[in-house]
């Protein structure tokens, strides 16, 4: 076996053969994709990672080559050596190597296979859940070999750029303090201090901080970082972001170095020029256009408030709604009138789950009146301005919506989409790009009773907002800002406090007292005693990234061991119980495991 590789290492992909090389003597080595036997000779598409081509074994070539041919079966690994045919008239176009063959004379087997659970091919419909037990399998799929090979593509892009600008890239521990009231952490117990734990890292946050401080002034990491949170489409427990820290600027040039890295990334990995710069819109705009912090440009359906004059309109669904603090949302259809009552009908049981009473909806007359169950009740000059604000047409459907400014929000931007959707408006195979800027800096535990950070308590707030940050916070908006593409968050970052008294001022403001403030981030504050440089950075999802680049459903099909919604590994089975000896050694008592359900 070693000896066939030595003597013959192969020479070409099984994606890389055309006519050019016809006569050439080549050796190929790959996966046997399918074996067919006819007119006396057996055929076999080999495969490796470039692609499939056809060996031909001819017992007038090599009597020994074709008698072992006959026994080989699907996802055996083998290598050929033969000569380089025109296939003539009987080539397949849709092969890359469709117009040739190779015709063996020697065949190396290097290993067999037990016949696969699934095919192994693109669009196969095995469940994911088997796919995923036999993940190394499901990885020989071409379809996921080319999803990771352009997320390895926009990785090497990305150190490269970086690189290129004058980036280091230093590793930060994974086994970090825990710190109680964060976002839930994964906890490892360290034996050496019985009863002590370290977290695992949720984000190199703090360190790349410290690592400012210390004066390395642009600093990257590609790593993994750890959350135990609940699992989304779009979220895995250990994921990978592209962490970035900058000293001695502000929010444009960091912008505009990352527009720089995510152009690279795009050409190099699917040559594609996206435009720079990126749009740039408030959150406060896309709240009010779309209704919410990350909306998808590809759809250029908008939303617009109508609570003016739906509060004297006379429909008293709406009145009583303002007057008890809601807001009225609108979303204009246009050419709405080719929708059917039973899709709108249906939008109250899509706006369900996100706790709304109803969607209300009305079609736009030829003369601009309504029809619409509510339409006698609302008074011409309320509906005239409707009209108007909303930039109706004759033949649109205006949706409204009326609750809490925050649940209206949310409703109205996925009914956006979902409609966008259904009207086919969403132009699939485009990125859109844009920059979230000055979100706020706090939001309103309803839970805890009081204001929490809405990225994390180092972002720096406005200069003009600093003022508020006691007596209004609710108005005071951060200096952070998000990369969204396509309606997914793909970034985050912000300029950090790096003066003492505003961190202070921002811990009295989040009614963080010194003694826990000192307890929780105690050596980072200290460091910020030393001179710290003006900084800021930040962190890109390289998960989504790969998965919006190669246009994946999940952030699975571009992770090469993934796990599920549940947080298993399907193939390893963990995460498993720990033996009784080890949990002694550490220290850790049994508690009671819940009754499983069922
Ligand atoms: P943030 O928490 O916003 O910021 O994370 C930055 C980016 O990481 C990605 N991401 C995830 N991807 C997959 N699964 C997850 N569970 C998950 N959670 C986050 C997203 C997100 O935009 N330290 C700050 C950044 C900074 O301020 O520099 C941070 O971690 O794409």
């Amino acid at each position: 076996m070693t000896s066939f590789l030595k003597d013959h290492p192969s020479t070409h992909s099984c994606g890389a053969l055309r006519d050019s090389d016809i006569g050439a003597e080549v050796c190929l080595t790959g996966w046997v994709n399918n074996r067919r036997d006819h007119g006396g000779c057996v055929f076999v598409d080999l495969r490796d990672r470039e692609g499939l081509t056809q060996v031909v074994f001819d017992p007038s070539i090599d009597q020994s080559a074709f008698d072992r041919a006959g026994d080989l079966r699907n996802e055996f690994c083998i290598g050929v050596v033969g000569k380089v045919a025109s296939r003539g008239g009987q080539g397949n176009p849709n092969m890359q190597t469709g117009s040739i063959e190779v015709q063996v004379k020697q065949l190396e087997l290097f290993s067999k296979s037990e016949t696969p659970p699934f095919a192994i091919e693109d669009g196969i419909e095995t469940n994911e859940a088997l796919r995923l037990k036999y993940r190394y399998l499901d990885l020989r799929r071409p379809e996921l070999q080319k999803k990771l090979r352009v997320r390895s593509k926009a990785t090497q892009s990305v150190r490269r750029y970086l690189a290129e600008n004058g980036f280091d890239e230093i590793e930060t521990p994974f086994m970090v303090k825990y710190t109680p009231g964060g976002a839930r952490n994964f906890v490892v117990p360290s034996r050496l201090n019985p009863g002590s734990f370290y977290a695992l890292a949720e984000s190199p946050q703090i360190y790349k901080q410290l690592l400012m401080v210390s004066g390395f002034e642009r600093y990257f990491q590609v790593t993994r970082c750890f959350r135990d949170e609940d699992l989304r489409q779009d979220r895995q427990p250990e994921f990978t972001q592209i962490d970035i820290e900058m000293s001695f600027l502000t929010e444009g040039p960091l912008q505009t170095m990352i527009e720089g890295m995510l152009a690279k990334v795009w050409k190099d990995a699917l040559d594609i020029d996206i435009p720079t710069p990126f749009l740039r819109m408030s959150y406060e705009e896309a709240m009010r256009r779309f209704g919410c912090d990350k909306p998808d440009l590809r759809l250029d359906l908008e939303l617009c408030e109508v609570t003016e004059p739906a509060r004297e309109s006379g429909f008293k669904v709406f009145e009583n709604a303002i007057s008890q603090g809601a807001i009225v949302k609108c979303l204009r259809l246009p050419d709405g009138d080719k929708l059917s009552r039973s899709v709108l009908d249906g939008l109250t049981a899509f706006a369900k789950p996100y706790g709304v009473a109803g969607v209300a909806f009305a079609r736009v007359q030829e003369d601009m009146s309504w029809k619409a169950p509510f339409a006698k009740a609302f008074s011409d000059e309320a509906r005239n301005a409707v009209n108007d604000i909303a930039g109706a047409l004759a033949g649109d459907v205006l949706l409204f919506v009326a609750d809490k400014p925050k649940k209206a929000n949310t409703c109205m931007s996925a009914i956006r989409l979902h409609m966008g959707e259904k009207l086919g408006l969403t132009r699939v195979g485009e990125y859109k790009f844009m920059w979230l800027t000055d979100p706020p800096l706090f939001e309103y535990a309803e839970a805890e009773g009081k204001w929490v950070s809405s990225h994390h308590p180092f972002t720096s707030p406005r200069p003009e907002d600093e003022d508020k940050l006691i007596s209004d916070p609710e108005h005071v908006l951060a200096r952070a800002y998000d990369v969204v593409l396509n309606g997914v968050e793909l970034g985050g970052g912000s300029i950090r406090i790096h003066r003492a008294d505003l961190q202070s001022k921002v811990f009295d403001a989040l009614g963080i007292s010194k003694a826990e403030a000192q307890q929780k981030f105690g050596f980072l504050l200290e460091a910020f005693q030393y001179g710290p440089p003006p900084h800021g950075g930040i962190a890109l999802g390289l998960d989504r990234l790969a998965m919006l680049m190669t246009g994946a459903q999940s952030l699975r099909d571009v992770l090469a061991f993934p796990k599920t919604q549940k947080g298993t590994d399907l193939m390893s089975s963990a995460p498993t119980p720990v033996d009784k000896k080890q949990l002694t050694e550490l220290y850790i008592q049994n508690t009671e495991l819940p009754a499983k359900e069922g």
